[in-house]
């Protein structure tokens, strides 16, 4: 479109049923709720929607009968009937480099890390092999819905630019940075407070902010990082301020008593992180398993975001996360849900709903369909401190939605048929859905997959060229 100026204008449009969140569904009237109280009404569903989309951002988002008299001339909508179209999925907690041993069966934590873990990230010393990893990772993303994630790469340089150059084509938007770890690992993992630094700082250099691609300081967890090392993700936190910082936290209790024997002169696990710098808005902590109430608290006070990430926690045998301890109450802490690939066992974000659920009743709370929803989107995106850009379709933000199908497969047709509300489609899509039940993923108002013509995009040619 050609705007009274000259200027060229890049609008499109989606039509369909839309869900979108009014408030937070955990606060009761969006405001401190108390325990178990929460605000019903915070899940809005508009039957037949329109989103209208310009330059990669939403303008407008409502009823089709309200605004089609808005819709530029030359613009014909998308149509989804019979569909439903949500912010795009936040996925705070993954890594790449552990896409390919994904089920790998172990233990425990610390076994899992030493026999499969370590071994697989060494790979990534091959910048081809990080190349490949990278594009079939932001393929699976987009297949799944996943229209932002933060995510480890491996320590080596190389592996960021991979991650961030594969994000880039498909104009993903990815939050990644180079593992800092230089103890307690491999030697060839390994690198020094000083090396870190300056690979991450020529990092952010080239990175941060270009195009979508937002930069994490990534020290791997307190055990693999020394005092030094810490000072040092501080200090590019300082120094380049829009940068996040993702870490693990408390995700095992014997992780905890490692970190206790390392760090004696701290109170706990939290205050390692806390003593160095390191909370605040940005950070994002994945697991935060066995957080105590007062470490909980010390994240509430600080915006420290929270990564849940249940399939990873069930896999390993971590222990129960409480979502509603993290996010009920007079200390609510921003969290969001992590597919943690590889220890994590879906890219999908509503098999991670569906297993956050699990968690949540085998705690004696209910986690419904709007709480499922809002964490893997609104609530993700306010872990990660970008509520302002990402998570919600609202004017303003950027134009990334997910089309889901609630007839993608026999059974939950026949479970769709049933609903009553749209709470009950959102449920079955949670408990019964997985990458089949995305029938469109659309970054910057722009279709960048689309389940029933997977070849029409020319990042796919890579594939037919045998160069994926
Ligand atoms: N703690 C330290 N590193 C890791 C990792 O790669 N995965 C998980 N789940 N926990 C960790
Ligand atoms: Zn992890």
């Amino acid at each position: 479109m050609t705007t009274a100026s000259g200027e060229r204008r890049q609008v499109s449009a989606v039509r369909g049923p839309l869900i979108r969140f009014r408030a937070d569904p955990f606060r009761k009237g969006g405001g401190a709720g108390g325990e178990g109280e929460r605000d019903a009404d915070a899940l809005a569903y508009e039957p037949d929607g329109l989103l209208v989309c310009e330059d990669g951002r939403i303008t407008a988002v409502g009823a089709y009968e309200v605004l089609r008299e808005w819709l530029p001339a030359g613009v014909t909508p998308a149509h989804y009937p019979d569909h439903l179209i949500s912010a795009g999925f936040v996925d705070t907690h993954t890594h790449y480099a552990q896409m390919d041993s994904v089920a790998a069966f172990a233990s425990n934590l610390s076994d899992w890390l030493a026999h499969d873990i370590y071994a697989e990230e060494q790979r990534f010393t091959d910048a081809e092999h990080a190349r490949q990893v990278a594009s079939a990772f932001c393929d699976e993303l987009l297949r799944n819905g996943t229209t932002t994630a933060l995510a480890f790469a491996a320590v080596y340089p190389d592996s960021v630019d991979a991650l961030f150059e594969e994000a880039s084509k498909r104009d993903l938007r990815i939050v990644t940075g180079k593992v800092l770890m230089d103890r307690g690992a491999p030697d060839a993992l390994l690198d020094t407070a000083s090396s870190g630094y300056e690979d991450s700082k020529a990092l952010i250099e080239r990175w941060h902010g270009k195009g979508r691609n937002l930069y994490a300081v990534t020290p791997r967890f307190a055990p693999t990082s020394s005092p030094a090392q810490l000072e040092a993700a501080a200090a590019l936190r300082h120094e380049y301020p829009g940068t996040l910082l993702q870490t693990h936290v408390s995700e095992t209790t014997d992780e905890i008593a490692l970190v206790r024997s390392l760090f004696p002169e701290r109170t706990g696990y939290l205050d390692v992180y806390d003593h160095y710098g390191l909370l605040g808005p940005g950070t994002v902590l994945a697991h935060g398993v066995h957080l105590t109430p007062a470490e909980r608290e010390r994240c509430s006070e600080t915006g420290t975001g929270l990564s849940h990430c249940p399939t990873s926690n069930l896999f390993l045998g971590s222990g129960l996360f409480s979502v509603q301890d993290a996010r009920t109450g007079p200390h609510p802490v921003r969290t969001g849900l992590g597919t943690d690939i590889g220890a994590g066992t879906s890219f999908s974000l509503l098999s991670t709903m569906d297993a956050a659920q699990k968690i949540a009743k085998s705690l004696g709370h209910e986690l419904d369909a709007a709480h499922a929803f809002y964490l893997a989107t609104r609530g993700g995106a306010e872990a990660m401190g970008l509520e302002n850009t990402v998570g919600s379709l609202e004017a303003g933000l950027d134009a990334d939605f997910v089309v889901l199908d609630p007839r993608a497969t026999p059974l939950l047709s026949r479970r769709s048929a049933r609903a009553e509300r749209v709470e009950d489609v959102l449920f079955a899509l949670a408990v019964l859905g997985d990458d089949r039940a995305v029938r469109a993923t659309y970054l910057g108002g722009r279709l960048a997959h689309d389940r029933d013509a997977p070849n029409r995009f020319p990042i796919v040619s890579d594939r037919a060229e045998g160069r994926v």
